[in-house]
C-alpha cells in the first residue's frame, strides 16, 4: 500500500515536470534538447528556417510569404542583433498580440538564424 502510494507520487511529479518543460521550457533545457552544429552557421541557419517553416509568413531570399509578415532579407537594417535575439526567444514577451508563434528556439538555433540573416542582409544592399 505505502509502496504504491509513493509510486503514484513519483508518477504525478514526473507528469508535472514533463508538462512544465513542454509548456514553459527554460533556456538550459532548450539548449540541451536542440543543439546545433555551428561549424557552418549560415548553412545551419538556412535549414532551421526551413525546419520551422518561417517562410509560411516571411519572405526569406526569393521565396516565402510577402503579405503576412515583414521581409526578412533586410531585417538587420531595421533591428540590431540584440533585439532580434530577444524577439526570437519569445515574440510575445515583446509584442503581446503578435501573430508569430514562440518556436522555443535554443540559443545555438538563434545564433545560426542570425548568421544567415546577416548574409541575406549584405546581399540585399
Ligand atoms: C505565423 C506567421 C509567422 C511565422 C511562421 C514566423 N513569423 Fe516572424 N513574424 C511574424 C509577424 C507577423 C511579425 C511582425 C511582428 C508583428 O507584427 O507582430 C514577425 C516578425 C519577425 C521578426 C522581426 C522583423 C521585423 O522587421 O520586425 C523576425 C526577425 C522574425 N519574425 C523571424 C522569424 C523566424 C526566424 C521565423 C521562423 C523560425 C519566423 N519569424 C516565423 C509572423 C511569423
Amino acid at each position: 500500500m505505502r509502496r504504491s502510494k509513493s509510486i503514484l507520487a513519483l508518477a504525478v511529479t514526473a507528469v508535472i515536470i514533463g508538462v512544465w518543460l513542454w509548456q514553459f521550457p527554460p533556456r538550459w533545457w532548450l539548449n540541451s534538447i536542440k543543439p546545433v552544429d555551428l561549424t557552418d552557421p549560415v548553412a545551419a541557419g538556412k535549414s532551421i528556417i526551413v525546419k520551422y517553416e518561417c517562410r509560411e509568413c516571411h519572405l526569406v531570399g526569393e521565396d516565402g510569404n510577402r503579405l503576412r509578415a515583414p521581409d526578412l532579407n533586410n531585417v538587420m537594417d531595421r533591428l540590431d542583433s540584440v533585439s532580434i535575439r530577444l524577439w526570437l526567444q519569445n515574440p510575445r514577451s515583446i509584442r503581446w498580440k503578435t501573430l508569430m508563434p514562440n518556436f522555443h528556439l535554443s540559443d545555438p538555433e538563434i545564433e545560426a538564424i542570425l548568421s544567415y540573416l546577416s548574409v541575406l542582409n549584405n546581399q540585399s544592399d
